[in-house]
């Protein structure tokens, strides 16, 4: 058939979107009418036999031109078809995120999509001439050409491994393949590479953490709010060792089995009510290990949330505090003994002092009154080491607190206290910190300590608030001698109090504690012509 036969055969068939189903049907009415002109109508109309010879002719020419036409364009239309398709199934293989492989018998690329030079850096003509082993380390390709003759042997197999690029970079591939049985010809293998870089990377990762929870040396317990009772799902080690429990009797309660009689059911409280506002807890309580013996138990859960907001776990830590608590007992004993009697002592050394001061003059009295003031003294440096202690004991307990009026408060106590001196206030009326509700005894201590360290006459105390975004300044600026130098280094952290210097400001070091229970600063400063200033940052 010529060419520009073919050619149009093809437009018809394009222009006409000749489908085989079209095509038969064209064919049919075509060969229909066919039979009617020349066997029916004709025949009637014609009557010489020569004339009648010449069209059986023709008839038989136009039939084997009708039904060679048709078996091309049928031809046509279905290699055309199997054209998009194959294109159709290339450029999905193409597409494919993981590496399409086909493997003959000697090891050697067959095919492969376009995923495969990207990964590897070789292009198409290199690929060619490679063997399927080739793309992994020296070391690796033995058991890779294991892992293809299995296929071979049994129909399917799979490998992790490292793939190698052409630079030389390492990606870690699974590999799955599977035999392709042919008629008349030698089998191959079809596989796909899938990278598992990051699920290796993220699987190391979470090994690395699974480990460091199960050999932490804390209790850690995960649990299940899900579950009907919120039970545990999870106990590490620690958890054992310190509860006596065993894993299998600890796993599936709720974690209140640790308590017992003498668990203060206030403190239970505030977990069940951290708990059921999904808010994290840190509490000290008593509780009981497997064999009844007591222990005190830091306890601190936390609510874990996931991606859409929603509260899936909760984790516990424990800790065994019992020591540090029996210690701590006894220092607070100690501290209560030691200051009940000095105060108890210092009271009748007063007292006879006062008595001595009344009855005496000159010297003698002189001395009496400095024995007086000294006890004073003293007995107001054991109400700090109360305050200190107290503060220390309660730790953090932070609150929101509007400063404008503790800060009057004070103004008036020191106005009247210190007729002399002059303390002014400006501070906008909604500033608010973020700091124990004994924020104001600090700021009495740092005013008082202005007033009686000062030398001149008329003391002047300027106390200036300033709020900015996220924190409070306060600022409380005097016209006194400056603070010695060792006592604003041990306050702001520059040099430790160690055994041999004590210093005596223990209100500054209240105030210190104070403010870096809230998270804030100190910090001191000249003031000009003299004086100091001391700044204190709160968050507010
Ligand atoms: C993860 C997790 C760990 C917990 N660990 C302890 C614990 O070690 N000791 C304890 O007394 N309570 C622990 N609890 C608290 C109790 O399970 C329970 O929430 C608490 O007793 C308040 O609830 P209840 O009033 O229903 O008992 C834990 C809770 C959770 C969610």
């Amino acid at each position: 058939m010529s060419s520009r036969f073919k050619d149009s055969l093809r437009w018809v068939s394009d222009t006409l979107e000749l489908t085989p189903f079209r095509i038969t049907i064209i064919y049919v009415v075509f060969a229909l009418s066919l039979l009617f002109v020349s066997d029916i109508l004709w025949p009637r109309l014609v009557t010489d036999s020569e004339q009648l010879r010449r069209l059986q002719g023709l008839k038989g020419v136009a039939e084997v031109l009708a039904t060679g036409g048709f078996i091309y364009v049928l031809v046509n239309q279905r290699q055309q078809q199997l054209q998009r398709e194959r294109s159709f199934i290339q450029s999905a293989i193409d597409e494919l995120g993981d590496i399409f492989y086909v493997i003959t018998q000697d090891k050697q690329l067959e095919r492969w999509n376009k995923r495969l030079p990207t990964v590897t850096g070789y292009d198409d003509s290199e690929i060619k001439s490679m063997r399927a082993t080739d793309f992994f380390q020296s070391g690796d390709r033995q058991r890779v050409a294991g892992v293809i003759e299995t296929a071979f042997e049994t129909g399917e197999s799979l490998a992790e491994t490292t793939l190698l690029t052409k630079d030389g970079e390492k990606h870690q591939y699974a590999f799955k393949n599977a035999r392709l049985e042919r008629v008349n010809a030698s089998d191959r293998i079809v596989g796909i590479g899938r990278d598992i870089t990051e699920r290796k990377q993220r699987e190391a990762q979470l090994q690395r953490r699974t480990r460091a929870i199960e050999e932490a040396p804390i209790g850690i317990s995960i649990s299940d709010p899900d579950q009907e009772d919120n039970p545990l799902i999870y106990v590490n080690d620690a958890f054992v060792d310190l509860t006596g429990y065993p894993r299998e009797e600890a796993l599936g309660r709720n974690c209140r089995f640790l308590q017992g009689e003498n668990t203060k059911q206030d403190r239970v409280a505030r977990i069940r009510d951290a708990i059921d506002a999904q808010e994290p807890v840190s509490i000290e309580l008593r509780n009981y290990r497997k064999d009844g013996s007591m222990f005190w138990n830091h306890l601190e859960i936390a609510p874990v949330w996931n991606k859409n907001g929603e509260v899936i776990n909760y984790i516990g830590f424990q800790r065994d505090v019992t020591e540090r608590k029996q210690r701590q007992r006894q220092l607070e004993t100690l501290d209560r003994v030691l200051r009940h009697n000095l105060r108890n002592h210092m009271n009748v050394i007063r007292g006879e002092a006062e008595i001595i001061h009344s009855e005496t003059s000159g010297e003698m009295m002189a001395s009496a009154e400095n024995i007086i003031n000294t006890s004073d003294r003293l007995l107001e440096l054991a109400e700090k080491e109360r305050a200190i202690t107290g503060q220390l004991r309660r730790g953090p307990d932070l609150k929101e607190i509007t400063v404008e009026p503790i800060l009057q408060r004070v103004g008036l106590t020191m106005r009247s206290e210190h007729p002399d001196a002059t303390v002014t206030i400006d501070c906008p009326t909604d500033a608010t910190v973020q700091a124990p509700p004994e924020l104001e005894y600090a700021i009495s201590e740092l005013v008082t300590n202005a007033i009686i360290h000062n030398d001149s006459s008329s003391p002047d105390i300027a106390i200036t608030v300033t709020q900015l975004d996220e924190s409070t300044r306060i600022k409380v600026a005097d016209n006194g001698p400056r603070i010695p130098e060792m006592e604003r280094k041990i306050i702001v952290g520059e040099v430790k109090q160690t055994p041999v210097y004590h210093g005596s400001g223990l209100g500054l070091w209240f105030v210190k504690l104070l403010v870096s229970q809230s998270g804030g600063t100190v910090t001191f400063e000249k003031n000009s012509p003299v004086g100091n200033i001391v700044r204190l940052k709160l968050p507010s």
